[in-house]
């Protein structure tokens, strides 16, 4: 797998602490709230496993799945959800937790249905941030990185639902695209 890697871009101690610096921040600006962690699947849970270890105050998580991506590397600019929240959501203070923000079209979505289900607020968290590509006038309450427009991999991202399991964020080289 690290023979695909063309760079590091961020680095697995570089993502350790701003997640620490983002969950003593969160943990703040939420005490005394009902805040509840919302994943979208399956990009963030390597963020959301270690951002919930960060925050010091009661929390509690849920996951949700949509699709706007194939296997590809282009959005299609539609939303699915696959899978939604378990629990009514009505008064609960809902942070988003994705991996990147990119065109928006996901989390813009996202934040009507949440909010048609009576979310008391509904902030984003997201590890990167790709500002060039957004397609929404759409902003991170919260965010560790901003990528250049260039497809990364790792910490949670895939690329054909392969390199997730990579302990930082690295872009590919060009022949792992095509190669099988
Ligand atoms: P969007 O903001 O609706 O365009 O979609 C965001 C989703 O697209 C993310 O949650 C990722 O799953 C995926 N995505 C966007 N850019 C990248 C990338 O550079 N690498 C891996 N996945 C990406
Ligand atoms: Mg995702």
């Amino acid at each position: 797998m690290l023979e695909d890697i063309e760079r590091v871009l961020i680095s697995k101690e570089e993502i350790q602490q701003k997640v620490r610096e983002i969950g003593k921040q969160i943990s703040e600006d939420y005490r005394g709230k009902n805040l509840m962690l919302v994943s979208v699947l399956k990009g963030s849970v390597v963020f959301m496993a270690d951002l919930m270890r960060a925050i010091d105050i009661p929390v509690s998580i849920d996951f949700m799945s949509v699709s706007s991506y194939g296997c590809g590397t282009k959005t299609s600019g539609i939303v699915r959800i696959i899978k939604d929240l378990n629990e009514p959501v009505a008064g609960v203070d809902i942070l988003l937790v994705e991996d990147i923000l990119d065109s928006g079209l996901t989390l813009s979505y996202l934040m009507e249905h949440l909010s048609a289900k009576g979310a008391g607020s509904i902030r984003i968290a997201t590890l990167l941030d790709k500002p060039e590509r957004r397609r929404v006038n759409l902003l991170a309450d919260y965010k560790c990185f901003s990528v250049p427009d260039e497809f990364v991999v790792g910490y949670g991202l895939d690329f054909d639902e392969k390199y997730r399991n990579l302990p930082f964020v690295g872009v590919l080289k060009p022949d792992a695209y095509t190669k099988k």
